[in-house]
């Protein structure tokens, strides 16, 4: 059996990591071997990388320059822990991937879609996801979970003001419709164990 490449997307405070270790529960009592990981991170040169990228003052890094952090981390993850992974017939289960960039710098961020494929090409070969789930909440909800959750510790992106998030909810959306193969849309509202479901309801056509 091949290997196959999920990945988690959405914005701030919409449960993604609490759905990805679900996940990966329920994948394992299938009889599935799985990986969890995430991003900035997921390897020992990804996860240097992704202190440059969260801490610090917001103007740190031009918007191209933290696009191109991304891709680097991203690049060292993908060689270092996802392909290495899939090859060996795991599942990789992964907390955001190209699609945040594409969202946040690409999109809100300005630097534009093209670019980030690009270094996406560069870095890491296109590599792109067999699935890619998105999961959604009213903005008003998710700020109220992730001020919960980080309350005035918000990272450098994260800590960014609600036109920002608007317009990463906006690409987020618009890459699904783009891409409907790749994508599935789901309402994160809800019980965790409800949410849990509809995510295995959307790989079914890959067990
Ligand atoms: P993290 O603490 O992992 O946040 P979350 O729990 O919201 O996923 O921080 C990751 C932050 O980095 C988050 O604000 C989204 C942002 N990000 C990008 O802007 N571009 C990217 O390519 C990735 C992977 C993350």
């Amino acid at each position: 059996m091949p290997g196959r490449f999920i990945t988690l997307e959405g914005g701030e405070g919409v449960g993604k990591s609490t759905q990805l270790d679900r996940l990966a529960a329920a994948l394992r009592e299938r009889g599935h071997e799985v990986v969890e990981t995430r991003e900035p991170g997921g390897s020992t040169g990804a996860e240097a990388i992704r202190r440059l990228l969260l801490e610090g003052d917001q103007e740190r890094w031009s918007a191209p320059a933290e696009a191109l952090l991304f891709a680097a981390a991203r690049a060292d993850h993908v060689a270092r822990t996802i392909r290495p992974a899939l090859a060996e017939g795991r599942w990789v289960l992964c907390d955001r991937f190209l699609d945040s960039s594409l969202a946040y710098q690409g999109g809100a961020g300005g630097v534009g879609a093209d670019a980030i494929r690009q270094l996406h090409e560069i870095g890491s070969g296109g590599l792109l996801p067999d699935r890619t789930l998105l999961l959604r909440l009213p903005a008003e909800a998710a700020a109220a979970r992730a001020r919960r959750r980080d309350g005035d510790g918000a990272d450098r992106i994260g800590a960014r003001d609600a036109a920002y998030h608007g317009a990463v909810a906006a690409a987020f959306a618009a890459l699904a419709t783009d891409e409907p193969h790749r994508f599935r849309t789901i309402d994160a509202d809800g019980p965790p164990e409800q949410v849990t479901g509809k995510l295995l309801h959307a790989l079914e056509d890959l067990l």
